[in-house]
């Protein structure tokens, strides 16, 4: 079925205050194939950049009668701040917020595993790169152990690890090589330059060489190993391209499952409120 008319009648709208390509497009069409009326603001081209605060942007969509805000903000709590402050009927999703939380990634993610080798308890999985910027990291780290994954392993630099890391349930490895290890699944992320103060790296050239996954690499792990990334790549700096688009990839197929995972979500979230008051249900 292309559409299903769970959200009838109701007004989903994008709040999306930094860049987005995968989430943005897969929640309008998640809000879209539920048959919902689908609003997304284009920020730059808003009175935000007139000095209208966020509160009062907030107020004036609200009076549009909406029943959902999609919210992505570069500042952590952004999407928690908002709840707080629009009318109850609303329901808030938070599409990342700052290097806080990016929960409805975490849930394609571990979706996309789980249809791939859905034994939890008996998975190794390495998450590489940027972790101390990473809110898809720590969202994924919080799902895994939400579904008993063996063995969590987090590969960076030092400078790229937040304090204390181990608490959040992972095993720390500086050396890649030693960290692939037979591991079922690697999820490598992005530098997120756009969150880094300082220099944190001495260039993306060495990070390359140290971190980078190669096919090399991978043939540390074992044969069936999935290679995951959440988007946007950035190929010869984190990833080489012949493993971003080779056969153990499933990079694409994540996005494919968003738009599944977040209707779901949306469906979940608003489906009980789908129906007319006093129709029967
Ligand atoms: N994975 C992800 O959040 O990608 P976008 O920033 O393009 O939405």
């Amino acid at each position: 079925m292309k559409k299903l008319p769970t959200l009838h009648g109701k007004t989903v709208v994008n709040l999306f205050f930094e860049a987005s390509t995968r989430t943005r497009t897969t929640f309008e069409l998640a809000a879209k194939r539920l048959s919902a009326d689908v609003l997304t603001l284009n920020i730059a081209a808003s009175s935000a950049v007139k000095g209208e605060s966020l509160l009062d942007t907030l107020q004036n969509i609200e009076a549009m009668q909406c029943d959902m805000f999609v919210v992505r903000h570069q500042q952590s709590g952004a999407a928690e701040f908002i709840a707080r402050h629009v009318k109850p009927h609303i329901a808030v999703l938070n599409a990342g917020d700052g290097r806080h939380a990016h929960p409805t990634q975490a849930m394609l993610d571990v979706f996309t595993i789980r249809r791939h080798k859905p034994d939890f308890p008996n998975l190794q999985i390495a998450i590489v790169g940027d972790i101390l910027h990473s809110r898809v990291a720590r969202s994924l780290i919080h799902a895994l152990n939400i579904l008993g994954a063996a063995d969590i392993r987090v590969i960076a630099p030092r400078t790229l690890l937040p304090a204390q890391v181990e608490t959040l349930g992972v095993r720390v490895f500086h050396d890649i090589k030693q960290g692939l290890r037979e591991v079922d699944v690697v999820v490598m992320l992005r530098l997120q330059r756009e969150r880094m103060e300082g220099a944190l790296l001495p260039s993306e050239q060495e990070f390359f060489q140290r971190y980078g996954l190669t096919g090399e690499r991978l043939a540390l792990a074992k044969p069936d190993a999935m290679v995951m990334h959440p988007g946007p790549i950035n190929r010869g700096v984190e990833i080489d391209s012949r493993v971003a688009d080779g056969p153990q990839s499933v990079i694409l197929e994540q996005v494919t499952n968003g738009i599944a995972v977040r209707m779901a979500i949306m469906s979940i979230t608003l489906g009980h409120h789908a129906h007319p008051v006093g129709e029967e249900v």
